[in-house]
């Protein structure tokens, strides 16, 4: 049996971009300055210098990208609505009718194609104008903001998109990204009023949570049976595995899995609508849910996203010792280099399948079994050799390849076992603004030429992969 044909006639295969990543046209119809914008502006922020305006401009060229999509054959596309293009100054003051617009029409061209549109409402961007009002998510007016700016866009899209995904990782954007500052949270001279910086990253996320919860609650009252869409949420997943079989060692790795991927996933499908027991024993400051706000996030998710990319190998610490990040400090855990290649050279990434596939079991045995979309899954450019190389040395990835393939095989294996996988997505469509590291890095399966003025995409070989095997599955299933 081939590998695409193990995948059922309903799976869904995607591939993703977010808007601040590819959209560019900061300043065209209407749209207010976002957080990031501001962020690239900062001499040196931003690790390759790129100039801030430099994008694949992407809000111009949608019609060519979903033509793209179309000839990858893609069943579904996934993207995020830009806050600030909608919402300029991010309140409901004042409504962008031209962003409006420009998401209706790239949803209608892509249901013209027969591409499902997955909108992302929060993938890391917001309008500057609420934050330097004081507001972020360290503080609960941004939920009200967040949750208006929701429901607007289920208001103006809802007939056109069915799957929605409220936040992109929260703990990951809790992490490092929540103020304007690069690197730790307590080092975030802009939010001076957060007392004590090393709780910010637990503030944030609870504050995020809540905010999904109300997102989802409205959507089921006011939507649901009108639109008959699904709301989920996406965590950053990997999966941590224990140095050795010694006690200490698993129960370390335990802690791990509670801080990296339980944490925000606990409060919404257990039983006890609670973080996890380990962090609430270790964590005496972290914020208490009211019954009220249980209730409200207790089952607040149809679905779950994963966005995956590595795993980790954890051991316990020994007495004295302090670890260099706060979470492996807070939890008592540090990293080892685990055993996995790593694919694209000296850079987070690793080529860790079999850590997909755990995860997908322990999702199924911790969590009834819920749906889970694979909404982020892929790998950059080899490093640092993109200036060496011809053009087609750069479009042939054959690392990319080898690591998709690798998690489709993981993928088909946990449905054989019974996962309820729902979709896969190839991040990204093409090379992008990678936050930090700007367009240094490259995770695109399409490359895009920066230098040239209409911003050329071509299709690398991990393109033309994924498009002879949708096809094969398509082909297995009749599907048109
Ligand atoms: C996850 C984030 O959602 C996405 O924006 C980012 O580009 C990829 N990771 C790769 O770092």
């Amino acid at each position: 049996m081939s590998l695409p044909s193990k995948f059922p006639k309903t799976f869904k295969f995607a591939t993703a971009t977010a808007a601040y990543q590819i959209e560019g046209a900061t300043r065209l119809d209407g749209r207010g300055i976002s957080t990031w914008d501001e962020i690239r502006a900062e001499p040196g922020r931003i690790h390759d210098n790129s100039p801030a305006d430099l994008s694949c401009e992407g809000r111009l060229k949608y019609k060519e990208d979903v033509d793209l999509l179309a000839r990858i054959g893609v069943t579904s596309y996934r993207f995020s609505i830009s806050w600030s293009r909608i919402l300029p100054d991010g309140t409901l003051s004042k409504i962008n009718e031209d962003g409006v617009q420009f998401y209706r029409d790239l949803c209608l061209l892509l249901r013209d194609n027969g591409i499902e549109p997955i909108v992302t409402l929060f993938h890391f961007d917001m309008p500057l104008a609420i934050y330097d009002n004081g507001t972020s998510w360290l503080n609960r007016e941004n939920c009200d903001h967040f949750a208006a700016f929701a429901n607007l866009c289920f208001e103006r899209f809802g007939d056109l998109v069915k799957t929605w995904i409220t936040f992109n990782e929260i703990n990951m954007h809790a992490w490092s990204s929540v103020v304007k500052i690069e690197g730790e949270l307590w080092l975030c001279p802009d939010r001076p009023q957060v007392e004590n910086h090393s709780h910010a990253p637990y503030i944030a996320a609870t504050n995020m949570l809540l905010t999904h919860a109300k997102i989802y609650q409205d959507y089921n009252k006011n939507f649901k049976e009108q639109q008959n869409g699904v709301v989920g949420i996406t965590m950053g997943g990997r999966f941590c595995f224990p140095a050795s079989d010694s006690s200490e060692d698993i129960a370390a790795a335990n802690r791990a899995n509670d801080w990296l991927f339980n944490y925000t996933i606990e409060p919404i499908l257990s039983e006890s609508g609670d973080f996890p027991v380990s962090m609430r024993e270790k964590l005496p400051f972290l914020p208490k849910f009211s019954e009220e706000e249980k209730k409200l996030i207790r089952d607040s998710a149809d679905f779950i996203g994963i966005n995956y990319y590595l795993s980790h190998m954890v051991r316990n610490i020994s007495d004295g010792e302090v670890p260099t990040s706060q979470h492996e400090r807070d939890a008592s855990y540090a990293f080892v280099e685990g055993k996995w290649d790593k694919i694209c050279g000296e850079t987070w990434v690793r080529y860790a399948p079999d850590g997909l596939h755990e995860l997908l079991k322990y999702v199924k045995q911790k969590y009834n079994n819920i749906p889970v979309f694979i909404t982020e899954n892929g790998c950059m450019d080899l490093i640092g050799d993109d200036e060496k190389k011809e053009e087609e040395d750069v479009l042939e990835d054959k690392h990319r390849i080898k690591y998709i393939a690798g998690h489709l095989e993981a993928l088909a294996k946990a449905l054989e076992e019974g996962c309820n996988v729902i979709g896969y997505t190839v991040w990204t469509l093409m090379d992008n603004f990678e936050w930090d590291d700007g367009f240094a890095v490259k995770f695109g399966i399409c490359r895009v030429d920066f230098d040239s003025p209409d911003k050329t995409r071509t299709m690398k070989h991990s393109a033309k992969y994924y498009q002879t095997f949708i096809r094969e599955f398509k082909k297995h299933h009749n599907i048109l």
